[in-house]
């Protein structure tokens, strides 16, 4: 289940491409994710894929003929009552009359009726989509305010190779995702900038100083500010996730780059949230070749240096420039984790820092959940019991929103 994609109606209107089978998918996953996806299939979508498929995946009836007793009038109803049109896979022919305004079978005449966002999920093969023709159609459509997704160049079904393959469904998803986001989330039209992940400090070519941190969850708190409708800057250390999609993602490795990424990206926005587990220590040289074993066996030591502290050059920054307006901090802890975290709050210049006794159970590194205490400067704000990251980082998120007043 995904909150914000929870209830919502979403219309999937299938139109006569082989990329029909992927819509499948594409369908079912929307329904996983707690959607009410109601499908309708033009009579070119059924000669590839039957009402009977998408009704099996949906639960739901699809839907056919504008000529059915009611149908008409309950799918003009459909459009309007939708927050969500998804035209996938859209064949230059649909994309045609759609921006001409032709309502002759019963999608075209639920996109002419609706009134919530329509996203367009071209598909075609050869030479359709750059054809001037098609590609008119697209301009006229873009500048009414429908939204594209794709198409991509890759292998179509006619073996040629080219622009005008439909995405796949799990991109679409995304997509719809962040349109679903757009309308509804907390912070539309707010900039924030996320931090995840360790840094790493080199001590030759080969080997690092680094800290146990997964990034998860700062890429959970990533993905909820995009769920809350906020454009998102993900500046990472090494990690192996995969960037939520509709971030802008800023890959860094040491504290250094990660301080120059975080302060030059601070410039003008509404929130950071500092999730990064930065490495506090570097080797105060670095050997360029590789550190060969020596007949010494005892007493090596390797003398280490302080970094920067990315949120005390944060707060300089923004005593000058009031940017970010709001400022999230963690703070990993392994004991007195109240005590500590508020001294850090203080010292750090923060409206939050979410408390994270990374020894507790469940919770620290590694893991898919975490307990978190987050605090302001007034006291407790919220003390979570153990939850998974996503649900700490939708947490965090509202409590943010609240603070930027929306
Ligand atoms: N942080 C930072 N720059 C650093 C180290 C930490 O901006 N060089 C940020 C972290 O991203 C986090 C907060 O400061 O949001 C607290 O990090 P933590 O590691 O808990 O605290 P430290 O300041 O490193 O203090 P200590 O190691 O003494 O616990």
């Amino acid at each position: 289940m995904i909150s914000i994609l929870k209830d919502k109606k979403i219309v999937i209107g299938v139109t006569g491409s082989i990329a029909c089978y992927k819509v499948v998918d594409l369908a079912s996953k929307l329904t996983q994710a707690g959607a009410l996806v109601d499908v309708i299939l033009t009579e070119a979508a059924q000669q590839f894929v039957t009402p009977l498929t998408f009704r099996s995946v949906t639960g739901r009836p699809a839907f056919t003929d504008m000529w059915a007793l009611d149908e008409h009038v309950r799918h003009v109803g459909l459009g309007e009552s939708a927050d969500l049109l998804i035209v996938a896979p859209a064949t230059a022919h649909t994309m045609a009359k759609l921006a001409h305004g032709l309502a002759d079978n019963l999608l075209t005449v639920t996109a002419l009726a609706a009134r919530c966002p329509i996203l367009i999920a071209p598909a075609m093969d050869g030479g359709m989509y750059e054809n001037p023709a098609t590609q008119e159609n697209v301009k006229t459509l873009k500048s009414r305010g429908f939204h594209f997704a794709g198409p991509t160049t890759g292998r179509m079904a006619s073996g040629l190779s080219g622009l005008g393959r439909m995405l796949e469904p799990a991109e679409l998803f995304a997509q719809v995702r962040l349109a679903i986001a757009k309308q509804t989330g907390e912070l539309v039209g707010k900039k924030v900038v996320v931090t995840a992940g360790p840094t790493r400090e080199a001590l030759d070519p080969v080997r690092f100083i680094s800290n146990r941190s997964t990034g998860k969850q700062g890429f959970a708190v990533a993905q909820a500010a995009l769920d809350a409708g906020a454009d998102v800057t993900l500046i990472h250390g090494p990690v192996s996730l995969q960037v939520p999609m509709g971030a802008t993602a800023v890959p860094v490795t040491t504290t250094h780059e990660m301080a120059e990424a975080t302060i030059s990206a601070v410039e003008d926005i509404d929130a950071l949230f500092m999730v990064a587990a930065v490495a506090d220590f570097r080797p105060e040289t670095k050997s360029d070749q590789k550190i060969k074993k020596t007949d010494q066996q005892w007493g090596m030591a390797i003398a280490l240096e302080k970094t920067l502290d990315i949120l005390s050059s944060v707060k300089t920054k923004r005593e000058k420039t009031g940017s970010p307006k709001v400022v999230l901090g963690f703070a990993a802890e392994t004991q007195d984790a109240f005590t500590y975290g508020r001294s850090k709050l203080l010292r750090k210049g923060l409206n939050f820092i979410a408390v994270n006794d990374v020894t507790a159970q469940g919770g620290g590194f590694e893991v898919d959940t975490n307990r978190i205490i987050l605090l302001s400067s007034a006291g407790v704000v919220d003390e979570m019991p153990l939850l998974s990251k996503t649900a700490v980082a939708e947490r965090l998120v509202h409590h943010v929103a609240q603070a930027l007043g929306s």
